[in-house]
């Protein structure tokens, strides 16, 4: 497993894009910032909507706005929340990021200071890709 990189701008990054969440219906703002091998961050918050059910994570807002960018390699995502508790990306989120960005760090922090960093792998062992088709 390689080092786990300096992640402290990528927080910084995060926590801006947090302020921007739309979350007028869970009040759950989260703030995501995704780093390019070639050291670019592109920031996401969440974006919920009247429905629901089309409710945009902020690890996906991140991933969406880098590829339609252009950016194709990743190395790690930042995700900061204000919650006791560091929020681990939701299900939907793993897998986009899994194939978007492959075996990433993840790094997870609330506003207090707590943090958990792991691979994506360890997120989502045994994955459906492209690979399997
Ligand atoms: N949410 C994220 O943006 N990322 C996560 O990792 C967990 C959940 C959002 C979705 C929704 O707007 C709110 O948090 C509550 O679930």
């Amino acid at each position: 497993m390689k080092p786990t990189p300096d992640l402290r701008e990528l927080v910084r990054y995060a926590k801006l894009a947090r302020v921007n969440a739309h979350a007028p219906f869970s009040r759950f703002k989260v703030g995501a910032a995704l780093r390019t091998r070639s050291g670019e961050i592109v920031t996401g918050c969440n974006i919920e909507n009247a429905t629901y059910g089309l409710t945009l994570c902020a690890e996906r807002t991140a991933v969406f706005k880098a590829v339609s960018e252009g950016f194709k390699r990743f190395d790690a995502v930042a995700v900061v929340v204000d919650s006791p508790h560091i929020a681990a990306p939701c299900g939907p989120c793993r897998q986009i990021l899994w194939e978007f960005c492959g075996d990433i760090w993840i790094h997870m922090q609330n506003l207090k200071g707590k943090s958990k960093t792991l691979r994506l792998a360890e997120l989502l062992p045994l994955p459906f890709d492209r690979r399997n088709l």
